[in-house]
């Protein structure tokens, strides 16, 4: 069953300002979007939303009127009106410069084609001149894998060590020309040992690809008895 699209109706397009009125009949929705920048949801009316997440998710959300609330960049879901009565409400975003949300883009496309295990989009979302230094390695960066080549050959060796590895609850920010993705890796390696472990990667970006990926993850000790 399809759903009828939300009318979004723009009100102040100028600088870094963005507001748009959003109006849905019962039963619309936004459809699949990820959010770009921060924001602010002004209600215009009551409401009953349902929001629905990567990875199957739904949960119910309220809309007062009158109560705001904010949202940080990367964002991901549809939003349904799920209730009898047409509800609307404002969304204000502050709209940072096009290299920013470019770069935001990259960590987002990023993430998908690690999930994907697809080392074409992987390499495409990396810079002429990029480095990977691994998490783990027998110097203090970590392995060092310098130049496409080599790097493409690291992430290969990824998905090799662990056919169905996973990085779940991704979280994505740009500072500059700083990015910084967190997730929780999961995967099976050859021998069928299970890893879950949180992790993070820094990135440092060459316009709007990544030059050097920097990864980090928690080490796991034996529970005190
Ligand atoms: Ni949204």
């Amino acid at each position: 069953m399809s759903r009828p699209s939300a009318k979004p109706v723009v009100h102040i397009d100028q600088g870094r300002i963005r507001a748009t009125e959003w109006r849905f009949e019962p039963g619309a929705e936004t459809g699949w979007h990820i959010h770009g920048h921060d924001y602010t949801v002004v209600p215009l009316t009551d409401g009953e939303l349902l929001i629905e997440e990567p990875g199957g998710g739904t949960r119910a959300a309220p809309l007062v009127r009158h109560a705001p609330y904010s949202r940080m960049a990367g964002v991901h879901h549809n939003v349904v009106n799920n209730g009898g009565q047409p509800l609307s409400f404002l969304e204000i975003e502050v709209v940072e410069d096009p290299l920013q949300e470019k770069r935001l883009q990259t960590l987002m496309r990023f993430g998908d084609a690690w999930n994907a295990h697809d080392l074409d989009t992987l390499m495409d979302c990396m810079a002429d001149d990029c480095a990977f230094h691994a998490s783990a390695g027998s110097v203090p960066e970590g392995a060092v894998h310098a130049g496409r080549d080599a790097v493409r050959a690291a992430f290969a060796a990824v998905f090799d060590d662990f056919p169905d590895a996973q990085w779940t609850h991704p979280q994505h920010r740009v500072v500059g020309d700083v990015g910084l993705s967190t997730w929780r890796f999961v995967g099976r390696n050859r021998d069928g040992v299970l890893v879950a472990v949180d992790g993070c990667d820094l990135l440092r970006f060459s316009g709007a690809r990544i030059a050097q990926k920097d990864s980090y993850r928690k080490s796991k000790v034996p529970a005190k008895a």
